[in-house]
């Protein structure tokens, strides 16, 4: 504590200018912190456990994907204890809060969102890769609990939810080969947006 109290009484003196020695470098930052080269010496360093559990995220080539197993039929139960209550029994949705996840029209399929906004977006639909539906089932589902479902059991349940969309087999088992190799009908309907900063380059 009394580290802490010397080192905000030089940060205070570096501000007023009042100090003595090093602390009355004129200080112009107005945006609060500690003045370069210094800190506040509050707080620890994240331990790496700490920083394991967040740093959960999966690309869409698959980097991230964590060991781990689940079929569509033990997914069904994961769904139905996790995530029916919200998006419905059978991933239709409620209506306006709750967002459909299931349903597909393979023989028209025609990506016309832009002009009927009646079509839902699914990830059946609309989801370009399998890869980022697991990753956010798993880092942000169910939503009062994110976090809390365990690797087989995410897999299991987005092996569900590829199953009732038709993406994969009702009897398919996902793993994190087998789910890179998934491809999703909507693949091909996104471009990698290469443009500088998000803006067109001229
Ligand atoms: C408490 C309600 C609730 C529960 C339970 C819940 N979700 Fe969700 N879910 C939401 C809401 C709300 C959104 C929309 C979030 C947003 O758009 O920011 C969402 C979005 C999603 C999406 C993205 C939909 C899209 O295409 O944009 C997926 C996938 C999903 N949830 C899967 C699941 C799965 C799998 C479970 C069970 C493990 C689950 N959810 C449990 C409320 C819930």
């Amino acid at each position: 504590m009394r580290r802490i109290v010397m080192a905000m009484s030089a940060w205070l003196a570096a501000c007023s200018g009042t100090g003595d020695g090093a602390a009355t470098t004129h200080v112009s930052r107005t945006n609060g912190g500690p003045p370069p080269g210094q800190h506040f010496e509050l707080g620890r360093a994240a331990t790496p456990a700490e920083v394991a559990a967040l740093d959960l995220d999966v690309n869409p080539a698959g980097a991230g994907l964590p060991a781990g197993r689940g079929s569509a039929s033990d997914g069904a139960k994961v769904y139905a204890r996790a995530c029916a209550s919200c998006h419905g029994p059978n991933g239709e949705g409620i209506a306006p809060l709750y967002p459909q996840l299931v349903g597909r029209d393979p023989a028209g399929e025609t990506f016309d969102f832009a002009k009927d906004p009646r079509i839902a977006r699914t990830i059946g639909n609309y989801w370009p890769y399998a890869t980022t539906v697991f990753d956010y089932i798993r880092r942000a589902m169910p939503q009062t609990a994110p976090g809390s479902l365990s690797a087989d059991d995410t897999y299991a349940v987005t092996a569900y939810l590829l199953a009732a969309n038709k993406v994969i087999g009702a009897e398919a088992v996902l793993d994190s080969a087998a789910l890179v190799n998934v491809k999703m009908p909507a693949r091909d309907r996104f471009v990698r947006d290469d443009r500088r900063g998000g803006h067109e380059v001229r």
